[in-house]
This record gives C-alpha cells, structure tokens and sequence, in this order.
C-alpha cells in the first residue's frame, strides 16, 4: 500500500537515516543554528527520521509517537528568522547531496521542505 511515495521511491528508512544524520552533522555546526538546537542532538535526529518518513509518504511514525505535528506551532518557543530558515535550507541541500539521493527525488523532496521552512519563520531578523 506505499507504493507511489517518495519514502519508498529513494530506498525507505536506510535513506531517509543517510539524510538526516548528513543533514544534523551541519547543524551542529552551523554558527546560525547551533545557538537554537541542544548540543546533544541524538533525540533531535530521532525525531526527524520518523517525521521525515512520515512527511514523504512512508509509515506515520511521527504521529503515533508524537500525535499531531503541528509543526509551527512546535517551532514557536526558538526564534526562526529569515536567515535561520536559509541556514536550515542549506544543510539540507548539502546533506541531500551528500545521501546521494537521486533526481527527480532531491529537486522534489527540497522543494516541498523549501515550503515547509517558509512556512516555520516566525521572527523577523
Ligand atoms: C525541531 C529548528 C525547520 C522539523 C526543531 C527544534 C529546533 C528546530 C530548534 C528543536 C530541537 C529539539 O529541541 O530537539 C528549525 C529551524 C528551521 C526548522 C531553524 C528553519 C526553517 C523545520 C522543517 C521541518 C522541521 C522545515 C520539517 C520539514 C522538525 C521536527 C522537530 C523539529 C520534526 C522535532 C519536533 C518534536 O519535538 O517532535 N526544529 N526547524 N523543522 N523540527 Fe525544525
């Protein structure tokens, strides 16, 4: 019943894990997000795999876990600003690289996340 998603279509857990373990080794790193994000970011990455699985059309892991994501709404206690969201944007653009993940995929996958952090900016610069 998954097939047609892009969960299933770039290889399903093993790639989604290449891609945010890619994706936090940038963060923990980047002079603009690293003031927001725990120094620990294990339970970070943790979280993102089963939303990310979930967000490209694999099992609804994130929601059993977590319910609902509301994903704005769980932003709102840390200051996204325009150049956080760039800086976000931009790990994740490396990090698709880096999981080789292959087109048509990577243009889709950083399209529909490019909403998404648009849609998370919540203070000004
Ligand atoms: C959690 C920053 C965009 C998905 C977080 C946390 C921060 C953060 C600081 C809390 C980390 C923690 O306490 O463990 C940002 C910034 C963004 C951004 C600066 C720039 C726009 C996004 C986008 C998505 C996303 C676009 C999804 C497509 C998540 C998820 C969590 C999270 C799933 C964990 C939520 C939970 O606690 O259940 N983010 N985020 N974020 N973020 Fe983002």
């Amino acid at each position: 019943e998954q097939t047609g998603t892009i969960f299933e279509a770039i290889g399903g857990f093993d790639t989604i894990d290449r891609l945010v373990t890619a994706f936090y080794k940038r963060v923990g790193k980047h002079p603009k997000l690293v003031p927001i994000f725990p120094e620990d970011l294990t339970e970070t990455a943790r979280k993102q795999r089963l939303f990310l699985t979930q967000f490209f059309g694999g099992p609804k892991l994130y929601s059993e876990e977590r319910g609902n994501p509301m994903m704005r709404r769980r932003h709102l206690p840390f200051a996204i600003t325009p150049s956080r969201k760039d800086a976000w944007l931009e790990c994740m653009h490396a990090a698709l690289e880096e999981a080789e993940i292959a087109e048509p995929y990577r243009t889709a996958i950083f399209e529909k996340l490019t909403m998404t952090a648009h849609h998370m900016m919540n203070t000004p610069e």
